[in-house]
């Protein structure tokens, strides 16, 4: 059976990588294979894109083409590593993933949606998360769990836009979760790291179980030659 691709989404300081370490130890605990990766990144390509992004360099070419290079980055991570890792049989856990590139570079609508679509298509060829876990915290707590975080660094390309913009992305991944509800589960960050690591271990159990019981579902049919 193929792995199961899992993305986690949200805002800055919304405690994304601290759940994903979590609810790896829960699974692993489990005797599960668990690969855990990030965007941008997660492949030598796409660390060395993520560093020109970061970094603020592509910010004045604009958002069309900073979505651009994120998509170059996901492809080769796709490719290097995703992939590889779901044909193994891992459950994958990736900090961010496509739905970044819609909130982040594709916030405005009047934007260009054929070329998200495009880049999207292109990037992913074909591989959707199985699911996707959205934590949301209130933007004022995200800012100062990210402040924290930073410490002397000082804020990177996104950690510096303001309140408005990141209340604006806050509510584009809600909707995300409102369009897709097969793919996204929203889970409130905004409560004691373990309480929130019990949700999302109790969903990720959930789905895993339930894909068991499709795939012998789908064995049981094949067998008796459906
Ligand atoms: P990172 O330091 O990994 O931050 P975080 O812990 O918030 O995930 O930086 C990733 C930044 O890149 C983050 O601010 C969101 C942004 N980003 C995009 O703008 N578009 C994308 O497609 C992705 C994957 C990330």
């Amino acid at each position: 059976m193929r792995g199961c691709f899992i993305t986690f989404e949200g805002g800055e300081g919304s405690g994304k990588s601290t759940q994903i370490a979590q609810l790896a130890a829960h699974l692993r605990s489990q005797g599960r294979s668990v690969t855990i990766t990030r965007e941008p990144g997660g492949s030598p390509g796409a660390e060395a894109i993520r560093h020109i992004i970061l970094s603020g360099t592509a910010e004045e070419l604009g958002p069309e083409w900073e979505a651009v290079l994120f998509a170059a980055a996901r492809a080769d991570h796709v490719a290097l590593l995703i992939k590889p890792a779901l044909e193994r049989g891992d459950i994958v856990l990736c900090d961010r993933f496509h739905d970044s590139t819609r909130v982040y570079q594709f916030l405005d609508p009047a934007q260009d949606r054929r070329l998200l679509e495009r880049l999207e298509k292109a990037a992913l060829s074909g591989l959707y998360p199985d699911l996707t876990i959205i934590i949301d915290v209130p933007v004022e707590t995200g800012s100062e769990r990210a402040a924290k975080r930073r410490g002397d660094r000082s804020a990177d390309r996104f950690e510096k836009d303001d309140m408005a913009v990141q209340e604006g992305r806050r509510q584009a991944f809600l909707k995300i979760a409102a369009d897709e509800p097969e793919r996204c589960v929203v889970v409130n960050g905004d409560r004691p790291l373990q309480e929130v690591a019990q949700k999302i271990a109790a969903i990720v159990d959930d789905r895993l179980e339930a894909r068991r019981f499709e795939a012998i579902g789908q064995s049981f049919s094949v067998g008796n030659g459906r």
